[in-house]
């Protein structure tokens, strides 16, 4: 196995490692369900083999509740999760019965910007080097995070039409740039990269064509980086990106960018670390009640079918852990992981021929247990709560 790369602990230290830690779950729809299913179940085997103590709150929001109750993000839920939560762990929003989707808008957008969660972090990074398309890359060739500004930018819903319906038709979608938020995203990458001994950050932007916004990030980006000696500032356009991480993806350690283009990079990214199902992602906001969920939409035609790939959201529970302080129990679930696609024990998409549950279980089977007093203690501390509202 290579190196592990550690992900997402901004800042965690404000938050207490070795105490009891409350998680809302939310599964959503279509495979969410099922891949969160796995992502519990690991964390409750975690509970024996490594002692950490969380207690899981189920809600069951998503595409039936609305459908049936017309409610989709119930009303005072931001306030509930960020007083009583220490971090949510989702699965996927979007069904076919729902064509607006607006359910999964409410719920998923309004967590992300309602709870001020700035920080899109995408770790992309290749366990074994038969899952990537590209030729003759080692692991060590992919091992970058992406840190993708996660409340403004082109998805703050500014527009609108002029003469709808007629062929005169205008339609306007605005982009937002605020000096906070391209600040407080770029200096949390650079934060991360001194935490992690990561030598360079890479600003992906289209300030060439895009000349207020951009111009903006490039200043920004300079004055971060002129304060953070030792690291280097990188800048590319975002769209010889695309085709550098295609050809040299050894370059990127730490990479910034827009709400838009990191989620259209990390698309890419997560195609070169051997696909969706395998991508994690955590919706940050150092300190405060975070976000864990897979790349992965709810891919209805898999839905039910026990053969979408847990993969994603076990590693997404790992992030978890890491930000909660729960460092050693978050390596160990990395090693099982990587373990199990080192021997093929994995679903279809990945070469294997497990299903979601036998993937999840072959994954709990290669935690080493570990043996203390202080351990038993911790276990009976722990518990499981279901709350469906
Ligand atoms: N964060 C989210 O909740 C989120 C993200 C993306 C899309 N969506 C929603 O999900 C629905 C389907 O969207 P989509 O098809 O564009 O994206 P998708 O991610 O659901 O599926 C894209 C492709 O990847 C495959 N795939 C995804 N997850 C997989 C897994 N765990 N194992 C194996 N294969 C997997 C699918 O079969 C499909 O071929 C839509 O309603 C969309 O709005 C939700």
């Amino acid at each position: 196995m290579h190196d592990r790369s550690p992900v997402c602990n901004v800042d965690r230290e404000i938050l207490m490692p070795e105490t009891r830690k409350k998680i809302a779950v939310i599964p959503g729809d279509g495979i969410g369900p099922e891949v969160i299913r796995e992502a519990v179940r690991v964390l409750d085997r975690l509970r024996e083999t490594h002692g950490v103590e969380l207690e899981l709150t189920h809600f069951d929001w998503g595409a039936d509740k609305f459908l049936k109750e017309g409610i989709s993000l119930p009303e005072g839920a931001l306030e509930m999760l960020s007083s009583e939560f220490d971090a949510i762990l989702a699965g996927a929003f979007g069904d076919p019965r729902v064509a607006s989707n607006k359910h999964a808008e409410d719920i998923l957008l309004g967590m992300r910007r309602g709870l001020d969660l700035y920080i899109n972090l995408r770790p992309v990074r290749l366990l074994d080097a038969r899952l990537t398309p590209l030729r003759d890359r080692q692991p060590a060739d992919i091992n970058f995070v992406v840190f993708r500004e996660n409340t403004e930018g082109a998805y703050c819903g500014a527009g609108g039409f002029l003469k709808k319906g007629t062929p005169d038709e205008i339609a306007t979608q605005e982009e937002l740039n605020t000096r906070r938020g391209v600040e407080r995203i770029i200096e949390a990458a650079f934060a991360y990269a001194r935490k992690h001994k990561r030598r360079r950050v890479t600003m992906a932007d289209k300030s060439n064509v895009q000349r207020y916004g951009g111009d903006l990030w490039q200043r920004v980006f300079k004055e971060v980086a002129s304060r953070c000696a030792g690291i280097e500032a990188n800048h590319q356009y975002v769209d010889a990106m695309t085709m550098f991480m295609v050809l040299d993806p050894s370059q990127y350690e730490v990479i910034v960018t827009n709400n838009m283009f990191g989620d259209i990079l990390t698309d890419l990214g997560a195609a070169l670390q051997g696909g969706l199902g395998l991508a994690a992602s955590g919706n940050i906001h150092p300190g405060r009640v975070s976000l864990f969920e897979p790349v992965h939409g709810s891919a209805p035609p898999l839905a039910g079918k026990n053969v979408a790939n847990p993969v994603g959201s076990i590693l997404t529970a790992a992030m978890m852990l890491e930000y909660l302080g729960f460092d050693e129990a978050s390596e160990e679930v990395e090693r099982a992981v990587s373990e199990t696609i080192a021997r093929t024990e994995t679903t279809r998409d990945l070469g294997g021929t497990l299903s979601t549950e036998e993937a999840g279980a072959a994954i709990r089977e290669k935690f080493e247990k570990q043996n203390s007093g202080v351990m038993k203690s911790r276990i009976q501390n722990s518990g499981v709560r279901s709350q469906n509202e």
